[in-house]
């Protein structure tokens, strides 16, 4: 893919959408930054933006984030720091959201976004957001990390295709947040249960006063 970088974007994943090319498309700031659920993403200077197209498509489709989410953690273990993955599409450093990732289908791509925290000083309180800078104390290149990731997630997104998610499931389970701890998943009403394992499909199996429940997708905190 060739690496297209822009000063200013209303957001990445709309340039893809809009343009229909196949390249990697960064943004310095984006003005309308999209989260998922229609929330917004604070997207200041200082923060990594991006937006890439897959053309193929996967067997588990929410194997995807899950894959990507562990292509972070392994770029910032690579750095030093210790991450964890909030099934299915964030990535937490201590407690705080470091990273967001989001997955959108269009009729012949999926267009995969990604947001790291890497050099901003602050976010908005209510967001529980955090940036490798407050972590670390000093700041990254951007195009370092950056490539470092990209690298990552090339090599785990080959994984997926030719083995499956089999190979990937044990190396997101060691990162997996709550893991064995009494979740809410944000369901309506909300569902509590025990995050019991992640299943083979990348499932999140949950144990409920009802039982084993799977879930395919949704959003947990931990119960508290
Ligand atoms: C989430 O946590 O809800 C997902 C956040 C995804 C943010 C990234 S930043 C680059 C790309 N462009 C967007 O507008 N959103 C994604």
């Amino acid at each position: 893919y060739s690496l297209v970088w822009l000063e200013e974007v209303s957001s990445t994943q709309d340039w893809l959408k809009e343009k229909s090319i196949n390249c990697v498309v960064v943004a310095r700031r984006q003005t309308k930054g999209r989260g998922r659920y229609g929330r917004s993403w604070q997207s200041d200077e200082g923060g990594l933006y991006f937006s890439f197209p897959l053309t193929e498509t996967f067997k588990d489709e929410q194997t995807l984030p899950l894959a990507i989410a562990l292509s972070v953690c392994q770029m910032l273990e690579d750095y030093g720091f210790l991450a964890s993955i909030k099934w299915v599409n964030d990535v937490y450093i201590g407690g705080k959201k470091i990273c967001g990732i989001l997955v959108e289908k269009t009729k012949d791509r999926t267009l995969i976004g990604i947001g790291l925290n890497v050099n901003q000083k602050r976010f908005t309180e209510s967001l529980q957001a955090t940036s490798l800078l407050l972590v670390s104390g000093r700041e990254y290149h951007l195009a370092d990390v950056l490539l470092k990731l990209l690298d990552r997630i090339d090599k785990n997104l080959d994984l997926l295709k030719e083995r499956g998610f089999q190979v990937l499931r044990e190396e997101v389970k060691k990162r997996l947040l709550f893991l064995g701890e009494e979740v809410v998943l944000y369901t309506d009403p909300p569902t509590v249960g025990i995050l019991a394992d992640l299943s083979p499909e990348g499932y999140l199996v949950l144990m409920t006063a009802q039982g084993e429940k799977k879930v395919v997708s949704g959003d947990i905190t931990l119960r508290g």
